[in-house]
C-alpha cells in the first residue's frame, strides 16, 4: 500500500487523531502564549491589539497552517523533502532546509527561556524567590549567571527523552498527558485572578479595545506573532503533518489547532491582566512582565507561593511541549536524510543544539561582549530566526501550495467554497502580509 511503500520522516510512524490535535496544540502553546503574547498586548494598548491578533490569526494563521500541515501529509517527508517530493525539484528541497534550520536556531534560545521556567517553578515553590529581595535583581542575577546554563541543560534532556521514545509513545502520550492538565491549571489560576480585587480593570483593559491606541506598528506585531504563536514557518507543522493519517480532516485540525492556541493565550490573559491590575503593576513593561513583576503580585497574595509556583509550572509545561516539536523536525530530517537511528538523531542533535545555546547564554552576563552585528548573540539568535527566518518560510508555503503544488486539491480534500477561498488566501493574502511582516521585522521597512 502507498502508505508503506513511502514511510517518509519517522519511518512510517503515524499519530492518532486526537493525538495529533493535542500534539499541534501544544507545540502552538508555548512561551509565546504565556510570557511574549502578554506582554506584547500590554506594551500595544491590550483588547484591541488582542482583536488584531485574532484577525491575523484567522486570515493569515489558519490558511498557512493548513497548508503546511498538507505538505507534511502529502510529501510523508520532513521539512524539507516533502517540498521535494511533491514539488518534483531539487529546489524546493533546498527551500524545504530552512524550515530545518530554523527550528534549530530557535531551539538554542527558546530552551534558555524554557529553563528559566524551571528555575522559577523550583524557587516560587520553595519560598525562596520572595525572600531573596527585589525581584529584577534575581531575575538579572540568575539569568547572567552559570545556574541558568545548568537549566538550559535540563531542558534539552527532558526534549530529547521524550524524542527519543518516539511519535506516538514519545511526542503524543506526552502531550496527551500535559495539554488538559495545563488547561486545568489555567482555569485554577483563572478563578484566582478573577476573584483579586480590582480585577474587573485588568479584565477589560484585556478584552474592551480601545481602537485609538493601535498604530500600523502594532499590526505587524500582531501579525508576526500570530505566525511564531501557531508555529508555523518553521517546520514543525510540516513533520507533524507528515505522521497525520489520511483520513483525518486537515480543516477540522487546523480549526481545532487554531482555536486551542487561541483559548489558552485567552485565558493567559485572564490571568495576567487581572493580577498585575490589582497589584498596581504596569503591563507594558517588556519581556520582564512575567519573570519580574508577576512575582511581586504573587509575593502578596495569600498561598502565593503554591498559586505562583503552578504558574511556572504552566509555562514549563507550555515550552516543554513546543520545544519537543522544535527538535523533532532536524530529528525526522537526519532520520530520512542519513538514516540515523531516532536515538542517535535526537541524542547529537540535542547536544548540539546544546552547544549552540552556550554563547546565547554567556551573551546574557558571563561574556556580554559576544555580540553579533551590534546585538548580544541571544537577541542576534532570536531576530535572525524570528524576524527573517520565519516570515521567510512562510512566504515560501504559501507561494509553494498556492501556485506550484499541482494536486493540492486532493491532499485537502475541503468542499468547493472553502477550498477557493483558502487558495485565495494563500495566493493573494498570505503572501503580501508576510512580506510586510518580512520587510518591517528585519528592519528594511520603518514605520
Ligand atoms: N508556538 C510556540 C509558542 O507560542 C513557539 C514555537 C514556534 C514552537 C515554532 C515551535 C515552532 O511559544
Amino acid at each position: 500500500n502507498k502508505e508503506n511503500a513511502n514511510p517518509g520522516s519517522g519511518k512510517g510512524e503515524r499519530f492518532s487523531s486526537s493525538g495529533f490535535i493535542l500534539a499541534a496544540i501544544g507545540s502552538a502553546v508555548g512561551l509565546g502564549n504565556m510570557w511574549k503574547f502578554p506582554y506584547i498586548t500590554g506594551q500595544n494598548g491590550g483588547a484591541a491589539f488582542f482583536l488584531l491578533f485574532i484577525i491575523c490569526l484567522i486570515i493569515v494563521g489558519l490558511p498557512v497552517l493548513m497548508a503546511e500541515l498538507a505538505i507534511g501529509r502529502g510529501g510523508r517527508g520532513n521539512a524539507s523533502t516533502s517540498f521535494f517530493k511533491i514539488g518534483g525539484n531539487r529546489t524546493f528541497g533546498r527551500l524545504g532546509l530552512l524550515s530545518v534550520i530554523a527550528p534549530t536556531l530557535i531551539l538554542s534560545f527558546y530552551s534558555i527561556v524554557a529553563g528559566w521556567t524551571l528555575h522559577y517553578a523550583v524557587q516560587t515553590f520553595s519560598g525562596k524567590l520572595f525572600t531573596g529581595g527585589d525581584f529584577s535583581e534575581q531575575f538579572n542575577d540568575f539569568t547572567s549567571g552559570y545556574m541558568s546554563i545548568v537549566w538550559t541543560f535540563v531542558v534539552m534532556v527532558c526534549t530529547c527523552a521524550v524524542i527519543i521514545k518516539g511519535v506516538s509513545s514519545g511526542i503524543e502520550k506526552f502531550n496527551k498527558i500535559l495539554i488538559p492538565g495545563m488547561l486545568i491549571l489555567l482555569i485554577v489560576l483563572m478563578i484566582r485572578a478573577l476573584t483579586l480585587p480590582g480585577a474587573g480593570e485588568g479584565a477589560s483593559f484585556f478584552l474592551r479595545p480601545d481602537f485609538s491606541k493601535l498604530s500600523a506598528e502594532a499590526a505587524l506585531v500582531a501579525l508576526g506573532h500570530a505566525f511564531f504563536s501557531l508555529s508555523l514557518g518553521m517546520g514543525t507543522m510540516i513533520t507533524y503533518g507528515s505522521y497525520v493519517e489520511r483520513k483525518q480532516s486537515l480543516g477540522a485540525a487546523t480549526f481545532a489547532i487554531g482555536g486551542g492556541d487561541l483559548l489558552y493565550a485567552f485565558i493567559a490573559g485572564l490571568i495576567i491582566f487581572p493580577t498585575t491590575f490589582s497589584f498596581g503593576i504596569d503591563a507594558g513593561q517588556g519581556p520582564g512582565l512575567v519573570f519580574v513583576a508577576l512575582p511581586a503580585a504573587f509575593s502578596a497574595m495569600p498561598f502565593g507561593s503554591l498559586f505562583g509556583g503552578l504558574f511556572f509550572v504552566l509555562l514549563a509545561i507550555a515550552a516543554l511541549t513546543s520545544t519537543v516539536s522544535l527538535l523533532e523536525v532536524p530529528v525526522a530530517f537526519t532520520m530520512e536524510r542519513w538514516g540515523w537511528s531516532r536515538k542517535k538523531a535526537a541524542c547529537i542533535l540535542a547536544a548540539l543544539i546544546f552547544v549552540l545555546s552556550i554563547p546565547s547564554l554567556l551573551s546574557l552576563g558571563l561574556v556580554p561582549e559576544l555580540k553579533i552585528a551590534n546585538k548580544g548573540f541571544f537577541d542576534f539568535m532570536d531576530f535572525v530566526a524570528s524576524n527573517i527566518l520565519l516570515p521567510l518560510g512562510g512566504l515560501i508555503v504559501t507561494i509553494f501550495v498556492g501556485y506550484f503544488w499541482k494536486n493540492v486539491a486532493e491532499e485537502v480534500g475541503l468542499k468547493s467554497a472553502w477550498f477557493r477561498i483558502w487558495l485565495f488566501m494563500l495566493r493573494y493574502v498570505a503572501p503580501i502580509l508576510i512580506a510586510l511582516i518580512f520587510l518591517y521585522s528585519s528592519g528594511l521597512l520603518k514605520l
